[in-house]
């Protein structure tokens, strides 16, 4: 199993975790299951993956103890509101068929609807309830993060942002590490695409008998940030976990994270994720 960072709520949060998009159910059930069975205690899902309940059959088919996996959740984006996420909420636990969940994330901002204030109320009244064990949010700017603190006083603990070699996130990590949020990064790999093939990340790899995954996955590691990648392969699953019995030098995490730069998934200011 990964080291566990805890998070400023007094929850905690392993330092690698499985990514579940795309994955259908009966695929979710299938790579859940088998990888609690690896050792993975970090779980994440979405409302909109259409995979919750085959997240939580894996979870209940592993025979790992509840309390020792955190599983994740997220809020849609038609669901922002107050009443609307108590009851959003209700229909991810429901699905997952889990008494609590331990971490739930605001998916998208939606700045224009702008909703999510409301909704990061009901956040908090679900942490209160003990419905939920930790509260965070995804795909936030520095300015919405400032607004949720101006406005409830509570910040997130955690933030689940795009994260890869080809988008490092220098300053909104920056913004983490000053507020004590823990970044999580969604796309660690950049969805496979180009990098895992860089020559020079296949040169590092080689000098640590690691493959170039384990490489890019130990960089976000070494940056404090949590990655999720998603594989439903089982010798994948192992290698993605099996990232703690080496060290990038700082040359070479330099190396890794050289430009360019540029996104790969939705802007969080423009993003209409329904
Ligand atoms: P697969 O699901 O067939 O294993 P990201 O998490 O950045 O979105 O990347 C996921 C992509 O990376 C998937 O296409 C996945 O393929 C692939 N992938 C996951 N783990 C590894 C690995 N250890 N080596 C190579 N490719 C991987």
């Amino acid at each position: 199993t990964a080291p566990v960072h805890p998070l400023d709520d007094g929850g905690a949060l392993p330092a690698v975790g499985l990514g579940t998009y795309p994955l259908d159910d009966t695929e979710a059930e299938k790579a859940v299951a088998g990888a609690l069975g690896l050792g993975y205690r970090l779980v994440d899902t979405a409302l909109n993956y259409g995979n919750e309940t085959g997240t939580g059959r894996g979870v209940a088919a592993s025979g790992v103890a509840r309390e020792d996996i955190v599983v994740t959740t997220k809020l849609p984006g038609r669901h922002h509101g107050y009443q609307e996420t108590l009851a959003s909420f209700e229909e991810s636990r429901a699905r997952l068929g889990l008494d609590y969940v331990d971490l739930y994330l605001i998916h998208w901002p939606l700045p224009r609807q702008d909703k999510y204030v409301a909704s990061w109320k009901a956040m908090i009244k679900l942490r209160e309830d003990g419905l939920v064990r930790s509260i965070g949010v995804s795909n936030f700017t520095a300015e919405h993060l400032a607004r949720l603190e101006q406005e409830t006083g509570v910040l997130p603990s955690v933030h689940q942002i795009e994260m890869h070699p080809g988008f490092p996130q220098a300053a909104l990590r920056a913004t983490h590490d000053a507020k004590g949020i823990r970044t999580e990064s969604w796309s660690p790999l950049g969805r496979g695409r180009g990098l895992l093939e860089r020559p020079e990340i296949a040169a590092i790899a080689a000098a640590h008998g690691v493959t170039p995954a384990q490489v890019v996955l130990r960089w976000h590691t070494q940056l404090g940030a949590v990655p999720i990648p998603k594989s439903a392969d089982p010798a994948r699953q192992r290698q993605n976990l099996d990232i703690f019995g080496f060290r990038l030098t700082r040359e070479e995490m330099e190396t890794v994270s050289a430009g360019p730069h540029r996104r790969l998934g939705g802007d969080p200011e423009e993003h209409e994720e329904y």
